[in-house]
């Protein structure tokens, strides 16, 4: 780090003092501890200007248009490995800020781009807050989604400036909120159209020319600042709701809610320092270090297109089939910015994704009435491939079927440029083979978005025998461009995701042949930390389309694929799924909770069982089907480059397109946190208890007498 990106300037404009956080060169503001000392510094030298110089206020800004202050350098999250070392550092933060709250001046916050994490807690020590009402502006808090809680004051500062309600939403989700939303809910004074008037507004407010309009809390947020048993009330309101969401999992909820009101009960003084004991306890804690490993994976994965970011900007899209992928692409792609042609040959199918396009952009809460017009005018529906010309790529999304995709793809490759990329979105059928009789292979890559496309966030960039790198950086560039994590992996049956999700739902279904109840093995998994149970998440994807694609990967690997065929069974029964209303649950109209299917024994002709496993050792038999395959795949070199990140790609990989438990920091890091040795053991045990799809990979039993890792 360059003695610049550490800088803080002060200048001055008449009686009013100009902050500026890092160098006009910079282009995130990160609060280093060399910064924080810097920052004092500037600050006790403002406390002087105000008594000998009669300075009247001072603006903070960024060094230029577009930069605040990303918060905390998360480096140094990752490395403190005692409580007392992130205490320490929080107290550091704490009375930085308290001498900035502390000036005799008017102070305010000039805010244009991320103002987010420690920055935000900045900002909640000035008297006043700016905002650039555009949408590269964000404000907020989202410390607890790297099992942190705000550790600078923010947890005691912003639910006496936006009312508990509001703070307590803030912190507990980790919410990084746009402009408007931060003016409604009163975190900012003012929005400015344009950054040019941003500083010249905040300096009228600094020298008391002018005043923002004054705020006050609504009803129930004095209530509850006021009355100990309104507070006590909603307190334990809060703590059920979060131990519902959190499942117990993820420690740093339950201390936010502890810290913010230990302040309104006993004062500020036992707030701050409840805040830096629980920030020193939980930043050492497992499931913030997984949590932060993932958030430097997503970081890495963005950097995968970055050569090829120039070259993106403003291409034009193409997407062929409208179904239920086609539409959800669609949307993405025009919901961050990119003009697209989507083709159907169906006319009811291009009608559909019309309307399920305009639902989805409808709902994009951060976007301007303006915004989503602009959004669908960009949407070309038709049915003539033609229109295809001019685009920079397109994404098939059509039927299942070899010999159709390689007929339609070689049509388009025939209209569009040379320098198009072609992708596909198949989920099981070879890329290499849909290439084999294209012109241009290299441009030619496998694009393979995850159900629903507009919300999931991997994408899996599969890379045929002749799939070139330039390709691949095109199309992780669009992938990070659209919010979304890249992941580049190889060709093979299942590609990464399916492969490794295969032998766990498999064994879901032992479980399930063997007497377990739904309820059993459902709850098993999410006790473990995943986002819904397997056999839920069958019905998600629907039974035949999981049907489909286990026929492929159990042609692919044999026998520790192979399970019982009950989605097939309940397929051929009519069943599909949530989409048709039944199938291992019983889905019913409108919102309410899906049911177990009560039938599902009798339709499956499943016996009761004898003798049942616990919980644990469902949860150890569902998760380590997934370890074993994922090993696997890390050794084979299925992800990645192996030995540059491998093992990385795979965490990301199982969190973003399984929902693997995040505080587990995805399935490698899980391996590792249980050891080859211990896994291979259980591994062996089980294969002599229920089968030889338990055989323990080789990789697992070669580090298991080495005493390896499983981080390559
Ligand atoms: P879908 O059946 O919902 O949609 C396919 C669409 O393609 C239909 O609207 C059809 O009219 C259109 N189509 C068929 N042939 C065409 C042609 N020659 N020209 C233009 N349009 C044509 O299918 P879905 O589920 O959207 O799947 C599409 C692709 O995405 C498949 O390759 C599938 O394996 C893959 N995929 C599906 C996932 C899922 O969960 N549904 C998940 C990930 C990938």
């Amino acid at each position: 780090m360059s003695e610049s990106e550490q800088s803080v300037l002060l200048e001055k404009d008449g009686d009013v003092a100009i902050l500026k956080l890092g160098s006009p060169d910079e282009r995130v503001v990160i609060l280093s501890e060399k910064r924080m000392e810097s920052l004092q510094e500037a600050l006790l030298t403002v406390g002087k200007m105000a008594q000998s110089d009669g300075l009247k206020g001072l603006v903070i800004s960024g060094a230029h248009d577009g930069l605040f202050c990303a918060g905390a350098d998360i480096n140094i999250i990752r490395s403190v490995e005692t409580v007392d070392e992130g205490q320490r550092l929080a107290k550091q933060g704490q009375e930085v800020f308290q001498i900035l709250e502390d000036l005799p001046l008017t102070t305010v916050a000039a805010i244009s781009g991320a103002c987010v994490g420690g920055g935000c807690e900045l900002v909640l020590a000035c008297d006043y807050r700016v905002l650039v009402g555009n949408s590269s502006t964000k404000i907020g808090l989202p410390e607890v989604k790297l099992g942190i809680l705000p550790g600078f004051g923010g947890t005691q500062r912003l639910p006496r400036l936006v009312g508990v309600q509001a703070a307590m939403d803030m912190i507990l989700k980790g919410r990084v909120s746009p402009a408007p939303i931060a003016l409604k809910i009163g975190l900012a004074d003012e929005l400015v159209d344009s950054p040019d008037q941003l500083v010249s507004r905040c300096i009228d407010i600094a020298s008391g020319k002018r005043r923002p309009p004054a705020k006050s809390l609504g009803l129930v947020d004095k209530a509850i600042a006021k009355f100990s048993f309104v507070r006590n009330f909603v307190k334990s309101k809060i703590e059920k709701q979060v131990s519902k969401t959190t499942g117990g999992h993820y420690p740093a909820p339950a201390k936010a809610i502890e810290a913010v009101f230990r302040g309104l009960d006993d004062g500020l003084e036992a707030g701050y320092q409840r805040e830096a004991k629980f920030l020193g306890e939980l930043i050492v804690t497992p499931e913030c270090k997984s949590l932060v490993h993932i958030y430097f994976l997503t970081e890495e994965s963005s950097r995968l297109g970055k050569s090829a970011q120039e070259r993106v900007e403003g291409t034009s899209i193409g997407v062929i089939g409208a179904g239920t992928m086609g539409a959800g692409i669609a949307a993405s792609f025009l919901m961050s910015g990119y003009p697209v042609v989507l083709v159907d040959t169906v006319k009811e199918a291009r009608d559909r994704a019309r309307g399920r396009i305009e639902k989805i952009v409808s709902k994009k809460r951060s976007f301007s009435e303006s915004k989503k017009k602009k959004c669908l005018e960009s949407l070309t529906l038709t049915d003539d491939l033609a229109k295809f010309s001019g685009t920079g790529l397109v994404v098939e999304a059509i039927i299942e079927d070899l010999e159709i995709k390689k007929k339609v793809l070689g049509s388009i490759e025939r209209i569009v440029g040379d320098d198009c990329v072609i992708a596909s979105n198949t989920s099981s059928l070879s890329v290499t083979e849909i290439a084999v009789d294209l012109e241009r292979p290299g441009n030619f890559i496998g694009m393979h978005f995850f159900n629903p496309a507009e919300k999931m966030q991997l994408v899996e960039l599969v890379c045929g025998e002749k799939t070139s790198d330039e390709s691949i950086a095109i199309v992780a560039a669009l992938t990070d461009s659209l919010g979304k994590y890249p992941v580049v992996v190889q060709d093979v049956p299942g590609f990464l995701v399916n492969r490794t999700l295969t032998p766990y739902l498999v064994e879901a279904a032992y479980l399930l042949s063997e007497g377990h109840s739904v309820k059993e093995i459902d709850k098993a998994a999410t006790k473990f930390g995943m986002p819904m149970g397997p056999l839920r998440l069958l019905d998600e994807i629907g039974l035949d389309v999981a049907a489909k694609v286990s026929e492929i990967i159990e042609a692919g690997y044999g026998v520790r694929m192979q399970g019982p065929k009950f989605a097939e069974e309940l397929v051929a029964k009519g069943l599909f799924g949530k989409k048709s209303g039944r199938g291992f649950y019983i889905y019913p109209e409108g919102k309410g909770k899906p049911e177990v299917n009560g039938e599902l024994f009798t339709l499956l002709e499943i016996e009761k069982a004898g003798k049942k496993c616990d919980s644990d050792t469902i949860a150890r038999r569902l998760s380590y089907s997934l370890v074993n395959e994922a090993v696997r795949c890390l050794d084979e070199g299925v992800s990645g480059v192996p030995g540059k990140g491998a093992a990385g790609q795979i965490d990301l990989a199982s969190v973003m397109g399984t929902g693997f438990a995040p505080f587990r920091g995805g399935i490698i890091n899980y391996a590792n946190s249980v050891g080859a040795e211990k896994l291979n053991k259980d591994l062996e045990e089980f294969s002599r208890l229920y089968g030889e799809r338990f055989s323990p990979a080789k990789g697992i039993k070669e580090r298991a007498s080495s005493g390896g890792s499983f981080s390559v």
